[in-house]
């Protein structure tokens, strides 16, 4: 059986962009039979950016609740935090010692994080070499990633190949699957929706909140009685996604016709955002007053994932010499 496994940074409640361009298509590939899936919080790479434990602690939760209300089943998946199983801190120290000090200089997200940063600490240079280990230690065949992640995953599979030179057969080497839509939701000023520029939709909001983010949508200033380009339009881009053929068909013939106005259209949207999420929605609701329910949960992962690093870690360690 092929083991798939995957890292998701815990930066905040994940937006609609997030849900529709890597949670459900994670969630449908993890339900695939004939695949063994694992996906943890990689909370141990956000202390790269995060110092303060309650924000840690809050976007932990919060990225977990996100992911389990949008259909995440513990009972398939192995879903845990990365911080639980701190074997992989000790991996990621052989893996570096075994890597070229230049190659790693060479790293595109370091350079492009580094850029944009006051504190440019040590870990966020390091950060390939524990990721490295996220995915050795538990023996993945695909790691599904953005492109901005492909290099990481080249520099994993390096060091695999390196280290079975040198050891004998040690590492299973991955293979790196892109996620198909990321990157192509716009956000609400029709640039790629993300955390970073303060343009997102964030279902997870009370209605008020979530009407208001909508509402904010940037269009051109056409009135009502003007025909439309819906292909232009981050409203319709949005509507497109979500909703069934005639609903698409409509609005599109109402922009054509010169039928709708802006206004009305974002309606549609925020009604079309409340209904398909409802259950989402509730039961991140249920999730922030049980918390207990998410930790749990991830405890349960956290036992399973473990099982399986000691056993890797053994085998490393013995053939290393310790
Ligand atoms: P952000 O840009 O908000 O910080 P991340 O870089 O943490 O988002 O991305 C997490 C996941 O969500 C990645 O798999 C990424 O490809 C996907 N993703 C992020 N933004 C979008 C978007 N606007 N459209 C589609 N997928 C997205
Ligand atoms: N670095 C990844 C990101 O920023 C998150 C991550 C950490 C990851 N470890 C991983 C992804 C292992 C895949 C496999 O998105």
């Amino acid at each position: 059986m092929k083991r798939i496994l995957t890292g998701i940074q815990s930066s905040g409640i994940p937006h609609l962009g997030n849900i529709l361009g890597a949670i459900q298509p994670s969630i449908k590939l993890s339900k695939k039979t004939g695949l063994e899936s694992f996906l943890f919080i990689a909370d141990l790479h956000s202390y790269t950016q995060i110092k303060s434990a309650n924000l840690l602690k809050k976007n932990t939760f919060e990225t977990a609740s996100a992911w389990l209300a949008c259909g995440l089943d513990p009972e398939k998946t192995v879903f845990y935090k990365q911080s639980d199983i701190p074997e992989v801190t000790e991996l990621s120290w052989y893996l570096s010692c075994f890597f070229p000090y230049n190659r790693l200089k060479l790293a595109h997200a370091f350079k492009d994080k580094s850029t944009n940063l006051k504190n440019v600490n040590s870990g966020l240079f390091y950060y390939p070499m524990l990721m490295a280990a996220d995915i050795l230690l538990y023996d993945a065949d695909i790691v599904p990633v953005g492109k901005d992640q492909l290099q990481h995953i080249e520099f994993t599979r390096d060091i695999g190949i390196k280290f079975n030179n040198h050891y004998g057969k040690i590492f299973k080497i991955p293979n790196s699957k892109t996620t198909k839509n990321a990157d192509t939701i716009p956000g609400i000023d029709n640039q790629k929706m993300s955390k970073s520029k303060n343009n997102i939709i964030n279902i997870f909001e009370n209605d008020s909140d979530l009407r208001k983010q909508i509402m904010k949508i940037q269009t051109d200033s056409k009135n009502i009685n003007e025909p439309k380009d819906y292909n232009s339009c981050t409203i319709f881009k949005i509507f497109n996604l979500i909703a069934n053929e005639s609903e698409i068909l409509d609005l599109k013939k109402n922009y054509i016709e010169g039928s709708i106005g802006y206004g009305d259209a974002k309606k549609l949207l925020f009604e079309k955002i409340v209904y398909n999420f409802k259950n989402e929605r509730q039961k991140f609701k249920d999730y922030k007053l049980n918390p207990d329910e998410v930790e749990s949960k991830l405890k349960i992962g956290s036992e399973k994932a473990k099982s399986v690093a000691k056993t890797t870690l053994k085998r490393i360690r013995s053939k290393l010499g310790y």
